[in-house]
C-alpha cells in the first residue's frame, strides 16, 4: 500500500478513537445543549433550536390577543383613486406618510384601544423652559392621544416648577430630577443618554410606546394613535419640500453623525419622534454612543441630537414618517398642502430663554 491511502484509513488507531470516543461526546454535547429534548433538525442548529424551543412549544398560541373590529360604518377605500394628490404618502419602504386623509382614526382606535396600549411622552424641562410646561400640558390633555392611558414623563431640574394640571383619567404627569446644563447645546445633545438610562430602569415597565416631544411647543389639534409605530420620525418644517443636499445633516466627516451630499432620505425634526420602548431604547443608546465618540473626538454635530437622529433613521428606517403637520411652526406661513396644524412651536425670545 502506498501512502496516500493512508490519508482516509478509518481503521488506523489514531481516527478510531475520534470515532469511537470523540464523536459520541460532540452528540450527547448537541443534545445536552438542546436542553436534552429530541432530535428536531440538523445537528448544527442545535444552539438556535434550544432558543427556539420555547415558541415551538405552542401553547402560547392559544392565548394570543385577538384584535377584532366591530361592524362599522365607513366610506369604501379607493383601489383606483389616490387618498392625497397633492403628497407622498408612501416611502420606497413602504412607511407610511401621515398627512391628513390618510387615515381613518375609527379603525385605528377599535385596533389600539383593544391593546390597552399605553403612551408615555417624553419632555425635558430644563431651566427656564418650565414656562412651557402649562400650556403643553394643557393642551396635551384637549389633542394628544385622548381616551388613552398617558404617563407624562416630564425631565426636569426644577421639581417645584411643574405645575398642577387636572388630567384625565388614565394619565399622570411623573416627575423626574435630572440635573441641569450650562449650553443649551449639552441639554439637547444630553437627552438621548437621559432617554434610554430612565427607558432601561423605568419606562420599559410602565408604557408600550415611547414618544419624544419637544416642550417649547402646543397641540393644536389632534394627535392620536395615527403616529404609532415601531419608529417613527416627523418631516422637520423647513425642510420637507428640500433637495437632500440642502438638508443641513452633519457634512463633516470626523462626526459620527456624518452624512454625505448624496445620501438621506427626508430632513427629520428632534422636536417629535418615538416608538415601540424596545426601539426607542435602541434609537436613544446609538445616538448617545455617537455623541460620546464626537465628544472624545472633540466634535459637536452641528444641530445637536438632531443630526445624531437623522444619522440613525438613515441607517435604520423610520416605519411610519409623520407629515409637518404634527411638528409646525407659525412664522413659517401656512401651505395649502398643511391642512392641519396638530403640534406647534410657541413663539419665545431664544436669547431670553436659553440663558
Ligand atoms: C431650525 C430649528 C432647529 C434645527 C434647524 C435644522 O429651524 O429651529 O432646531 O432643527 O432648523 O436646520
Ligand atoms: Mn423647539
Amino acid at each position: 500500500m502506498s501512502e496516500v491511502q493512508w490519508i482516509y484509513a478509518p481503521w488506523k488507531i489514531k481516527h478510531k478513537i475520534f470515532i469511537l470516543i470523540f464523536l459520541p461526546f460532540v452528540f450527547w454535547l448537541s443534545w445536552y445543549s438542546n436542553g436534552g429534548n429530541s432530535w428536531t433538525s440538523s445537528l448544527p442548529f442545535s444552539c438556535k433550536l434550544h432558543y427556539d424551543h420555547a415558541r415551538r412549544d405552542g401553547s402560547y398560541l392559544d392565548h394570543l390577543l385577538e384584535i377584532r373590529l366591530p361592524r362599522m360604518n365607513y366610506s369604501q377605500p379607493e383601489t383606483m383613486n389616490l387618498l392625497r394628490t397633492d403628497v407622498a404618502v408612501l416611502t420606497p419602504w413602504f412607511a407610511p406618510i401621515i398627512w391628513d386623509g390618510t387615515f381613518n382614526i375609527d379603525i385605528l382606535n377599535h385596533q389600539f384601544k383593544q391593546r390597552d396600549v399605553r403612551i408615555g411622552l417624553v419632555i425635558f424641562a430644563i431651566k427656564k423652559y418650565v414656562v412651557f410646561l402649562q400650556l403643553f400640558l394643557e393642551t396635551a390633555e384637549t389633542f394628544f392621544m385622548v381616551g388613552y392611558k398617558v404617563n407624562y414623563y416630564i425631565l426636569t431640574d426644577r421639581p417645584k416648577d411643574v405645575p398642577n394640571v387636572t388630567l384625565a383619567e388614565g394619565r399622570r404627569v411623573v416627575v423626574l430630577k435630572i440635573p441641569s446644563h450650562a449650553r443649551w447645546q449639552d441639554v439637547c445633545l444630553n437627552r438621548m443618554e437621559i432617554i434610554s438610562v430612565f427607558t432601561k430602569q423605568q419606562f420599559i415597565h410602565e408604557v408600550d410606546y415611547l414618544v419624544s416631544a419637544d416642550i417649547d411647543m402646543r397641540f393644536s389639534d389632534h394627535v392620536g394613535v395615527e403616529i404609532l409605530s415601531d419608529t417613527f420620525g416627523t418631516l422637520h418644517p423647513g425642510f420637507y419640500r428640500a433637495k437632500r443636499q440642502h438638508f443641513t445633516f452633519e457634512r463633516r466627516p470626523a462626526s459620527q453623525a456624518y452624512i454625505a451630499v448624496d445620501e438621506g432620505d427626508f430632513y427629520y425634526a428632534a422636536g417629535f419622534y418615538g416608538g415601540t420602548v424596545d426601539e426607542v431604547y435602541k434609537l436613544a443608546n446609538q445616538c448617545h454612543n455617537g455623541i460620546m465618540t464626537d465628544k472624545a473626538n472633540s466634535i459637536e454635530a452641528v444641530w445637536h441630537e438632531e443630526s445624531h437622529l437623522n444619522k440613525y433613521f438613515l441607517n435604520h428606517k423610520p416605519t411610519k414618517i409623520l407629515s409637518p403637520e404634527y411638528l409646525w411652526d407659525n412664522g413659517m406661513g401656512v401651505p395649502e398642502v398643511l391642512r392641519k396644524r396638530r403640534f406647534v412651536a410657541v413663539p419665545k425670545n431664544h436669547a431670553e430663554i436659553r440663558n
